[in-house]
């Protein structure tokens, strides 16, 4: 099968410490892989290796066919990401922004232009093309952050806690573009603390303590812990694999109505 991720023991160590442990997966192509876990569990450094910038201490991967530790170029360039901090100019409009991003990608003028119309619209942005990026609340800063990533239409898409602060509404409408987008065919790998959003996702991968503790289908998940709360999920697997930590590791997972 072409996966869009595969990974095979990627591990991460800083000096002695090991902050990502023999992870293993493989996400299909057009799939939205919701990538959970307390804080400090090992999620953006697995994102980091997984986008190139980071070299795993073991392990190999593959990433849209292309090869983790070889051709972290391709990668780069063929990936989308974004974090929380949502890494705008503030002081650039939002179509400046937009042509930043597409500049760095080196996209030619007139795809440049057709890219930026397509994603202003996209983002509901219309209107607010002259508009300095610092001066946009936080729903509309985070659409213009998800235009960016996207700017050289990346067949992946790599989400680090993308929704950490932002209102209801614009979560919602939020992951209504995601949705759309994973229509389109593009992949997703999205790190969220919301129960509700991961219950969106096509997969979900729970890391624990640097170790990926299970990775399955809501439903699956549902069906094997006889609930429909993805929390109380976790809690199981977090009491199966440790007795101690359980209310300080979930006080940041939190759930939203
Ligand atoms: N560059 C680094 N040097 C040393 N330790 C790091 C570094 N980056 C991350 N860590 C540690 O690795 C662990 C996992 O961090 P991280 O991947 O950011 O977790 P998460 O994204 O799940 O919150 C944390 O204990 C963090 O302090
Ligand atoms: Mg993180």
């Amino acid at each position: 099968m072409n996966y869009a991720i595969s990974i095979k023991g990627l591990t991460k160590k800083f000096d002695d410490f090991t902050a990502v442990d023999n992870l293993s997966f493989d996400i299909p192509k057009g799939k939205i892989f919701g990538f959970l876990g307390p804080n400090g569990s090992g999620k953006s450094t697995t994102i980091r290796m997984i986008c190139g910038v980071l070299k795993p201490t073991f392990g190999e991967g593959k990433v849209l066919g292309y090869d983790l530790i070889k051709d972290t170029e391709k990668i780069k360039q063929n990936i989308g990401y974004m974090s929380q901090k949502f890494s705008l100019y503030e002081d650039l409009t939002v179509e400046e922004n937009l042509e930043f991003y597409g500049n760095i990608y080196m996209l030619p003028k007139k795809l440049l232009e057709k890219r930026k119309i397509e994603l202003i619209e996209m983002a509901n942005l219309k209107g607010k093309e002259k508009n300095l990026a610092g001066t946009l609340s936080g729903g509309w800063k985070q659409r213009l952050a998800l235009g960016c990533s996207l700017i050289h239409n990346p067949s992946l898409l790599i989400l680090d806690e993308p929704t950490a602060g932002v209102d209801p509404v614009s979560r919602r409408e939020f992951w209504h573009t995601i949705t759309e987008l994973v229509k389109g065919g593009i992949t997703v790998l999205v790190t969220t603390h919301y129960m509700d959003e991961a219950s969106i996702c096509d997969i979900i991968g729970f890391i624990y303590n640097s170790k990926l503790i299970t990775i399955n289908t809501p439903e699956n998940l549902y069906k094997e812990h006889n609930t429909k709360n993805l929390e109380e999920v976790f809690i199981n697997y977090v009491k199966r694999f440790s007795n101690r930590q359980i209310i300080s590791s979930f006080n940041d997972l939190k759930v939203s109505d």
